[in-house]
């Protein structure tokens, strides 16, 4: 017999409600909701009472809010959060990384540990581990790569490594050959990270805004187009956190509208576009 689907009864969010879900949003991934977002918060709540068989909003705001509401928080969180991204996506970063920062580094012979923060499906960690097995094959030994995300969806993602080849636009044929592989599907369209770059970057999942078991130094932390998200002074917090962080002298990269305050230039001194580096 077929079971008929659920459909939950028109609603509709009432100012009470969605200042509700978004304070526990907020409180729970500093991702700041607007009020313009309301339909777009609207479409997601319903499939996630749909899937839940729930029949109004409170139930589901019970829910959430609840001690024992933390894993269908993280679901509702993922399904806000913006994943785009792509290959060597703002490019003259990868360009900084081979021609300012790796030969820095290569006058070390210690590990050297890269972080994606909000590494959204790996394509950021990847074009990093590209850059430099390019540039510097013989610091592949000594170089990890972390890449982190609140969201668990794109690190399974990211953790797969595999992409449609019409997503790779940003590419050329020599990359695409030198580390990428078709896979066996029958259908010859999509593409994997060869083993060589999956084994230097490990995934793990990480709120920003919240503690991180990370115990230690990075010389190079990417966090671009997330912090966007979050509020000035939850920004402000993040780059201080991120300074504590890193080696002396280490870096931090940071997406094409972001800023590091004037009054944080102690701690991360300007040093190329959107590029920071910590005092010696
Ligand atoms: C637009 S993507 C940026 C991806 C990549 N860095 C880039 O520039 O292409 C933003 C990512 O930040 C993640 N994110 C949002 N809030 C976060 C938080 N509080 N902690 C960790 N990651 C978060 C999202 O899940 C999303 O994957």
């Amino acid at each position: 017999m077929n079971q008929r689907a659920f459909t939950p009864p028109a609603w509709s969010i009432s100012d009470r409600e969605f200042d509700q879900l978004s304070r526990t949003i907020h409180r729970y991934s500093g991702i700041v909701i607007g009020p313009e977002k309301r339909g777009m918060i609207r479409a997601r709540l319903q499939k996630r009472l749909v899937a839940l068989q729930l029949d109004t909003l409170a139930e589901y705001l019970d829910i959430v809010s609840g001690v024992s509401g933390r894993a269908e928080r993280e679901r509702f969180v993922s399904s806000l959060t913006t994943n785009v991204t792509s290959f060597f996506r703002e490019k003259h970063h990868f360009a900084f990384l081979v021609e300012a920062i790796l030969p820095a580094l290569g006058d070390t012979t210690r590990p050297i540990r890269i972080w994606s923060a909000g590494c959204s499906s790996g394509q950021e960690p990847y074009s990093i581990a590209m850059s430099v097995l390019d540039a510097h094959p013989e610091m592949a030994q000594r170089l990890s790569i972390l890449g982190s995300d609140i969201d668990a969806d794109v690190l399974a993602k990211a953790r797969r490594g595999i992409y449609a080849g019409s997503s790779l636009t940003g590419i050329s044929d020599d990359f695409r050959s030198r580390f990428f592989e078709p896979v066996e599907d029958g259908r010859g369209t999509d593409l994997r990270i060869r083993a060589q770059l999956r084994d230097l970057v490990t995934y793990q999942q990480i709120n920003l805004n919240a503690g991180w078991p990370i115990s230690e130094k990075f010389d190079v932390i990417f966090c671009r187009n997330t912090a966007i998200y979050f509020a000035p002074q939850t920004q402000c917090l993040l780059w201080r956190k991120f300074h504590d962080v890193l080696r002396p002298g280490g870096w931090l990269l940071i997406g094409h509208s972001e800023r590091v305050p004037a009054e944080c230039h102690h701690l991360l001194q300007p040093a190329g576009i959107t590029a920071y580096q910590k005092p010696g």
